[in-house]
């Protein structure tokens, strides 16, 4: 947990920025008393899921990736492009994210101008790196320079697959809508992977499978050992290091924290500073849930039957 004073004017002076997410419309005695909250965006691109809890309130943008799309049923890309076109219209005017597949400049742009396509409020998600390591041809830039191709046509972004502040800024600078720091898969490599008796160094920078490393090679996870040694912690730290990083230089970029595994990360997010949380679906449908409210409720219900006769 992070003390308070991470919050800095400079933090305030960045959000008062950004778009108020609740509006009060004017003649409304009350003002909404959370104008300026994060954003919740649905982690899913299943519309069952999506449906309820964008009925509900709960979720005002959603994010979707090829794992995802699979997982809903999509088996071509026409048929992905059907469900992302679908989520879009169901979404209107929140945003949604539809990530690019294809790996060279061109055919990026392109396919960000087909995505662009299926509707005003979609975001095209495009991968940071890892390029050279699907393929040793390919240009490592790709992601940044499509990122400064599309903010030049007007596209919004979503930069995905980020993992340390250095791409984080990176993305910011070609032009990037939105980052999205992965921290539930760094807290899962840390959580598998801890090695406390390393030289202290950043994790969050270099990481190597632990099974594979030679000797000084392996500096995963004495991130813990310099911050004190908390073991699920680097994930939640990165969104902090990202947020001050943002505030120092009033970067408008919004902060979308990704990869949530539970409740505690969520809360952890919202402490830290991230402008937006793209959550499960299935952590989602429990916002509302607690074992004590449900012992609560059905003690409440049952006394209220004295009031039936
Ligand atoms: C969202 O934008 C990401 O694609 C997603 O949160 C990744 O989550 P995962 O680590 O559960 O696959």
């Amino acid at each position: 947990m992070f003390p308070a004073e991470n919050y800095t004017s400079a933090t305030l002076h960045r959000r008062r920025g950004m778009d108020v997410v609740n509006p009060t419309p004017s003649g409304k005695k009350i003002a909404h008393p959370a104008a300026r909250a994060p954003r919740i965006f649905a982690d899913t691109a299943v519309l069952s899921e999506i449906k309820p809890l964008f009925e509900a309130g709960i979720i005002n943008g959603v994010t979707t990736n090829p794992t995802l799309l699979k997982r809903a049923g999509a088996k071509s890309w026409a048929e992905a492009k059907e469900l992302m076109a679908e989520i879009c219209r169901t979404l209107a005017p929140h945003p949604v994210s539809l990530e690019l597949t294809a790996l060279t400049f061109h055919e990026m742009v392109k396919q960000a101008e087909e995505l662009r396509a299926l509707g005003d409020n979609s975001v095209i998600k495009v991968p940071t790196g890892g390029y050279a390591k699907v393929d040793a041809k390919l240009d490592p830039f790709t992601g940044l320079k499509v990122l400064r191709e599309l903010w030049k046509r007007d596209i919004r972004t979503n930069a995905t697959l980020i993992f340390n502040t250095t791409q984080a800024y990176w993305c910011a600078q070609a032009g990037a809508t939105y980052v999205s720091p992965f921290l539930g898969r760094i807290a899962d490599y840390m959580y598998k992977n801890d090695q406390p008796e390393r030289t202290p160094g950043n994790s969050l920078h270099f990481i190597e499978d632990h099974k594979n490393a030679k000797g000084d090679q392996n500096v995963a996870n004495t991130e813990y050992v310099a911050c004190g040694g908390q073991r699920k912690d680097a994930g939640i730290r990165l969104i902090r290091e990202i947020a001050q990083t943002f505030a120092n230089y009033d970067i408008q970029t919004e902060i979308l924290a990704a990869s949530f595994r539970n409740f505690s990360q969520v809360t952890e997010a919202l402490q830290a500073g991230a402008d937006i949380l793209t959550v499960p679906s299935d952590l989602l449908m429990k916002v509302a849930d607690h074992p004590l409210s449900d012992a609560g409720m059905v003690a409440f219900v049952e006394d209220s039957k004295a009031f039936e006769k």
